[in-house]
């Protein structure tokens, strides 16, 4: 399968490394705004623009959520696009203009469940779930801060979330589009130093009971990025690769 990767930043480079060690899987292209990101890459897959993209079987983003809204059009009208900046979903136009083109184009878009876990039973019970709840902890260094005691940065619902915090909480909107939306999904964001990397706490209420679920991960090169979302997303090429009941 012929992939293509935009963003080889944290995420990125991981995944770069696990396509060109896998022989079933080639890297067809890698674009990154910062030049310095494809330094490593041989030159005949480094393209500086979405118009240079080749023909490939699905393009992974790993940038940004502006990026999500920058290739969306292009990516989909001709093949299926992967995305790890969820969070940009939260515009509801971009989420309709995705779906569109989706349609329009027999493409799909996937989300993996990235760093959270407990995605798959939330979106089984979809039409029962009556609420749902996130806390992220994070070190303050994932904020970018230095606090010394814990600090609640944020409170209120998904929506809002993503556009405050556009690097921090994709998780969010992957509960979100899997359960009950950006506006009924409560979020709680807290910078706290007693944590070492990321925490992340999920409990849902649907009609036959409830989930709990706390993900604790450390941070990888990118102290905003959890370890276990590069991971999730290397998983779901696999399965698009070769069917969801690969296992
Ligand atoms: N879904 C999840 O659970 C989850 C978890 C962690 C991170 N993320 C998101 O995944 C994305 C990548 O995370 P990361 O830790 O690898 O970030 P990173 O900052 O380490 O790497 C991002 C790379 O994308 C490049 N980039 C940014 N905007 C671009 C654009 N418009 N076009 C081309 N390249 C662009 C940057 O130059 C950089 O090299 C972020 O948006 C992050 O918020 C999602």
């Amino acid at each position: 399968m012929k992939i293509g990767l935009i963003g080889v930043g944290t995420i990125g480079g991981f995944l770069a490394e696990k396509i060109k060690a896998d022989s079933s899987l080639e890297l067809s292209f890698v674009l990154d705004t910062d030049p310095e990101k494809v330094t490593g890459f041989s030159k005949e897959i480094v393209i500086n623009s979405i118009d240079e993209m080749p023909t490939v079987d699905l393009v992974v983003e790993a940038a940004s959520q502006q990026a999500v809204g920058q290739y969306a059009e292009a990516v989909l009208a001709k093949v299926n696009f992967l995305i790890l900046s969820v969070g940009a979903l939260s515009e509801q136009a971009l989420e309709e203009k995705i779906v569109s083109l989706c349609k329009e184009h027999s493409t799909k878009f996937f989300i993996p469940s990235g760093a959270i876990a407990g995605i798959d039973m939330l979106k089984a019970m979809q039409s029962e779930v009556k609420s749902v709840e996130l806390i992220s902890r994070k070190n303050p260094k994932g904020f970018g801060r230095e606090d010394a005691e814990p600090v609640v940065l944020f409170e209120g619902y998904a929506r809002e979330a993503c556009k405050k915090f556009p690097k921090n909480i994709n998780i969010s909107a992957t509960a979100s589009l899997n359960g009950i939306g950006f506006d009924k999904t409560k979020v709680k964001m807290i910078s706290d130093p007693e944590c070492s990397g990321n925490r992340h706490f999920l409990h849902v209420v649907h009609s036959f009971g409830e989930m709990q679920i706390d993900v604790k991960a450390l941070p990888s090169k990118n102290p905003k990025t959890s370890s276990t979302a590069a991971y999730s997303a290397f998983d779901l090429i696999k399965k698009i690769q070769f069917g969801i009941n690969l296992y």
